[in-house]
C-alpha cells in the first residue's frame, strides 16, 4: 500500500481506492503532490510541482526565482521561511526565534499501525488491515525531531495522521503551534462543511462558500464543545448527498481544536486540523516528546453520504473498541427527565419495574443518588449514595434492579466538584482558578485539575470503590461546563500554555484505566448532552448522549448532523414524554420511537405514566428494536432527505449484502393535497425482489425500481382523508421495511 520512489524521493500510499502523494524538495522540506481517487503506482508524479517565476515572490534560494515556499504546495508547512499562509508547526526557541526548518532525514514502512501513547487513536486487529509510513525529519539548529506518521486503510478509504515530537538538542523550546495534518489541495472550487450549534441543538449542517482567506471553526472551551464539532469537509460545489467529490477530515481529540481551510492568491486550499493554538504553547526540554492527536481523511466520490460510510466503517470497527464494541447494546431507560432529583428507592424500583414488563433491559439511576444532592448546587465530588434517597446504598439498589432481571446503569460527573461537598472541603485546592482571580463557575460546579495525578487518582478511588462493591455495568459520563479562568498551580508560569492538553490526557487517563479495570463495563459520555461527543471519546465510551434535547424533530435534525462524522451504534437516542420537556412540542409516539431506532435505543420516561395503548406501542417499538438492532449498529446508513433543506428528513439503513433495508421518512408538517412522492432508496440489489412493509403500505419490487424509481411513498396528504385511518398530521414519521424475497 505504501510505494516508495527512491531515486526521485516520491511516496505514494494507495489502497486501490485512494491515492495521497508528497515528495522531498531539494530542500529537504516536503512538498504535497495529490490527494484523491487512486492513481497508477507506477507512474511518476513529480510534474504535479507547480513551479513558476511569481513577481515578488520571497524565495528559499539565491539566483533561483523558481523556488518559492509562497507558491509550493506543502505537505507540514513550518513557520519563518516564504511561506505565508498560516503553518501546521511554529517552535519557539530560547534565543526567541520562531523560525523552524525540519529537514528530511529517512523513513520507515510499518505492516499494521502503532498505539499513540496516551491518546486516542484508530487501530488495526491484524497487520494486513494497514500500512504505516513514518518519515523522519531534522531541525539541526534547534535539536528537533519531527516524525510525521501516515496510515493508510486496506478497507476504508481514508488516511490517519499524526506526529510526534522531540527535543535531542542541549536547550528547551516552546512549540506554539501544532497541527496534526495539513494538506495543501490545488485549487479551491469548494464549499466547507461543518457542524455547528449550540446546547440542545448541537451539530447542525452548515454549508459556507470558500473565498480567499480563512474558513474555521474551533473551541477554545477545553471540551470539544456543542458549538463546533472537531471536523470539517469539502465538497464540490456540485457534489450532493449520493455524488460528487468529498473530503472529510476528524480529528480524534475532545479538547480544544482547530479546522481551518485557508484559500491563498494563487487558489491553492490548505486545510489543517490540530490542537487549537489559541492559548496553546507547550514546552519541550532537551530528552523531552510531544505527540500530536491523530487527524483522519477520507476521500469519498459519492457525495457526503459516501465520506460518513467511511468515517461509519472506520470508527465502528477500528476507534470504539473493547467488550462493547461488536455487542448489541442494551435498550436502557433513564430516570432523569422524569424525576430530575425526586426519588427515594421505592420510586425507582418501580420505575424499573414497569420498564422490565416492557422489555427494557438496562435501568439507569442519573444525577442525585449521591452526597446531599438534592439540587444542582451540591454534592458533585462526594460519590457515596445519600442514604435518605437510597437506604440500602447503590449496593442494594443494583441488587434488586438485577433481581428484576435487567442490568443497573449509574450517572457520574467526574471532572465536576460542588463548592458544597465534603471533597472540596477537604481539597478545596483542587480546582482549576487562577490565583488572585475569581473562578467563573457553570452550573454551580467547579472544574477539578486533571492535570494532576493525586486529583484524578482521588476521583479514580471513589469511582473503583462503587464500581466493585455494586454491580455496576454501565456509566453515564457526563461532563456540564466547560473550563475557565485556565490555570493550574501544579505548573509553573512557562507550562501554563499546556493545561488545557493536560487536563484532557488526565481524563483519558481516568477513562483508561477504569476501562482496564472493568473491561466490561458499557460507558456513555456525556457533556450537557452534545458538548463532548467528538471521536476522542469514541475510543472510550462506545456511545454518547447526542444531546439533551429529546424532541423527535430537533432529533431528527442533530442526529442527521451528527451522522456526518459518527455511527450509529454511538448515539444515545431516547424517546422522551409529550410535551417535551426542551421545546414543549408534542408528537406521536410512532415519530418519537422511529427518530430514536437510528442509533442506542432507550427511553427518558415514566412508563408508568403512559395509557395502555402506548404501553403497547413501547412493547412493539423494543421488540422491534431487539429484532433489527444489530441491522441498525452494523449497517450502512444513508441520509436521503435533509430535514436542514425541506420539511422531510428521511434516512435508510441497509445490510452490507442489501438484502434488508429499514427507510424512515419523517414528515415536519402536514400538508393537504400535496404531490405524490417517491424516495430513490440506497444499497440494495437491483436484481433482487424486495417486499416493502409500512403501517399503511404494502408491495414487491425489484432493487432496481426502489434505487430509480423510487419506493412509494404513501402521505395522506396528497388528498383527503376518507378513511379515518389518520395518518394526516403534524410530525409523523413512517418507517417501511424492505426485505429482500
Ligand atoms: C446533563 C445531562 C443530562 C442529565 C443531567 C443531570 O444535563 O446531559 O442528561 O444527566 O446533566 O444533571
Amino acid at each position: 500500500m505504501v510505494t516508495v520512489n527512491e531515486k526521485e524521493k516520491v511516496f505514494h500510499l494507495n489502497n486501490g481506492r485512494i491515492s495521497y502523494l508528497f515528495y522531498v524538495m531539494e530542500s529537504g522540506q516536503l512538498g504535497h503532490l495529490y490527494f484523491g481517487k487512486a492513481l497508477n503506482p507506477e507512474g511518476n508524479y513529480l510534474h504535479m510541482v507547480e513551479k513558476a517565476h511569481r513577481p515578488m515572490s520571497v524565495c528559499i534560494r539565491e539566483g533561483d526565482l523558481y523556488t518559492s515556499y509562497e507558491h509550493l504546495r506543502q505537505e507540514y508547512p513550518c513557520y519563518g521561511t516564504s511561506d505565508y499562509r498560516y503553518p501546521a508547526l511554529e517552535i519557539q526557541g530560547s534565543d526567541g526565534s520562531r523560525i523552524c526548518k525540519p529537514e528530511y532525514q529517512g523513513y520507515e514502512v510499518i505492516k499494521g499501525k502503532k498505539p499513540l501513547e496516551g491518546l486516542p487513536a484508530t487501530y488495526v486487529e491484524r497487520e494486513e488491515e494497514a500500512e504505516t509510513l513514518e518519515i523522519y525529519l531534522k531541525d539541526a539548529l534547534r535539536g528537533l525531531e519531527v516524525v510525521l506518521s501516515y496510515t493508510i486503510f486496506r478497507d476504508v478509504d481514508g488516511i490517519a495522521r499524526s506526529a510526534r515530537f522531540a527535543n535531542r538538542g542541549q536547550e528547551g523550546f516552546f512549540i506554539n503551534r501544532v497541527m496534526s495534518m495539513s494538506v495543501d489541495l490545488p485549487d479551491a472550487d469548494f464549499q466547507s462543511v461543518q457542524l455547528s450549534g449550540s446546547w440542545s441543538r448541537e451539530r447542525y449542517v452548515k454549508v459556507r462558500d470558500l473565498d480567499p482567506g480563512i474558513t474555521a471553526v474551533s473551541s477554545m472551551r477545553g471540551n470539544s464543545s456543542h458549538q463546533h464539532n472537531p471536523f470539517l469537509a469539502l465538497k464540490r460545489k456540485n457534489a450532493t448527498e449520493q455524488s460528487g467529490q468529498v473530503y472529510g477530515f476528524s480529528l480524534v481529540y475532545s479538547g480544544n481544536f482547530l479546522a481551518q481551510a485557508e484559500v491563498d492568491n494563487y487558489q491553492v486550499l490548505r486545510v489543517m486540523l490540530g490542537i487549537n493554538p489559541f492559548g496553546f504553547q507547550w514546552k519541550l526540554e532537551p530528552g523531552e516528546s510531544f505527540v500530536a492527536p491523530e487527524a483522519v481523511m477520507v476521500y469519498s466520490e459519492e457525495g457526503l453520504n459516501g465520506m460518513s460510510r467511511q468515517f461509519h466503517r472506520l470508527y465502528r470497527n477500528r476507534l470504539a473498541r473493547g467488550y462493547w464494541r461488536d455487542k448489541e447494546r442494551p435498550v436502557l431507560i433513564n430516570n432523569w427527565e422524569a424525576t430530575q432529583f425526586a426519588y427515594v428507592e421505592d420510586d425507582l424500583v418501580t420505575f424499573a419495574t414497569k420498564a422490565k414488563e416492557c422489555g427494557v433491559e438496562l435501568f439507569v439511576l442519573d444525577d442525585g443518588w449521591f452526597g446531599a444532592r438534592n439540587n444542582d448546587k451540591c454534592g458533585l465530588g462526594d460519590w457515596k449514595a445519600n442514604r435518605d434517597k437510597l437506604p440500602g446504598g447503590i449496593e442494594g439498589l443494583s441488587a434488586k434492579i438485577e433481581a428484576l432481571g435487567m442490568k443497573f446503569g449509574l450517572w457520574f460527573e467526574p471532572e465536576m466538584v460542588n463548592k458544597d461537598s465534603d471533597f472540596f472541603r477537604s481539597h478545596p485546592d483542587y480546582i482549576i482558578e487562577t490565583p488572585g482571580r475569581s473562578a467563573s463557575h457553570g452550573r454551580n460546579q467547579f472544574v477539578l485539575d486533571f492535570t494532576r495525578k493525586e486529583v484524578v487518582d482521588a476521583i479514580y478511588g471513589q469511582m473503583h470503590d462503587l464500581l466493585s462493591n455494586a454491580k455496576i455495568s454501565y456509566i453515564k459520563w457526563d461532563m456540564n461546563r466547560s473550563i475557565s479562568e485556565c490555570y493550574s498551580t501544579a505548573y509553573p508560569a512557562d507550562r501554563q500554555g499546556e493545561i488545557f492538553h493536560r487536563y484532557i490526557l488526565g481524563v483519558y487517563d481516568l477513562h483508561e484505566r477504569l476501562i482496564r479495570e472493568f473491561p466490561e463495563l458499557l460507558i456513555e459520555s456525556c457533556s450537557s448532552g452534545g458538548g463532548r461527543f467528538d471521536a476522542g471519546m469514541l475510543y472510550y465510551a462506545p456511545q454518547g448522549w447526542v444531546s439533551d434535547d429529546s424532541d423527535a424533530i430537533e432529533r431528527a435534525k442533530i442526529q442527521y448532523g451528527t451522522s456526518l462524522v459518527y455511527p450509529l451504534s454511538c448515539m444515545g437516542a431516547h424517546v422522551s414524554a409529550c410535551p417535551n420537556e426542551q421545546v414543549g412540542r408534542t408528537t406521536p409516539i410512532i415519530t418519537r420511537g422511529n427518530v430514536a431506532f437510528t442509533g442506542a435505543f432507550g427511553y427518558e420516561l415514566d412508563l408508568n405514566k403512559l395509557s395502555e395503548a402506548e404501553i403497547g406501542m413501547v412493547k412493539e417499538q423494543i421488540q422491534f428494536y431487539k429484532e433489527n438492532r444489530s441491522l441498525i449498529a452494523k449497517g450502512d446508513f444513508y441520509r436521503l432527505l435533509s430535514p436542514f433543506e425541506g420539511n422531510f428528513a428521511a434516512w435508510e439503513i441497509a445490510d452490507e449484502k442489501g438484502s434488508r433495508a429499514l427507510v424512515t421518512v419523517t414528515r415536519i408538517l402536514s400538508e393537504i393535497n400535496g404531490p405524490f412522492r417517491r424516495l430513490p432508496l440506497r444499497g440494495l440489489r437491483r436484481d433482487q425482489k424486495y417486499h416493502v412493509e409500512s403501517r399503511y403500505l404494502s408491495y414487491d419490487a425489484y432493487g432496481d425500481e426502489l434505487m430509480q424509481f423510487g419506493m412509494m411513498m404513501e402521505d395522506k396528504s396528497c388528498g383527503q382523508v376518507i378513511d379515518g385511518s389518520g395518518g394526516c398530521q403534524d410530525f409523523l414519521s413512517i418507517l417501511y421495511e424492505v426485505t429482500s424475497i
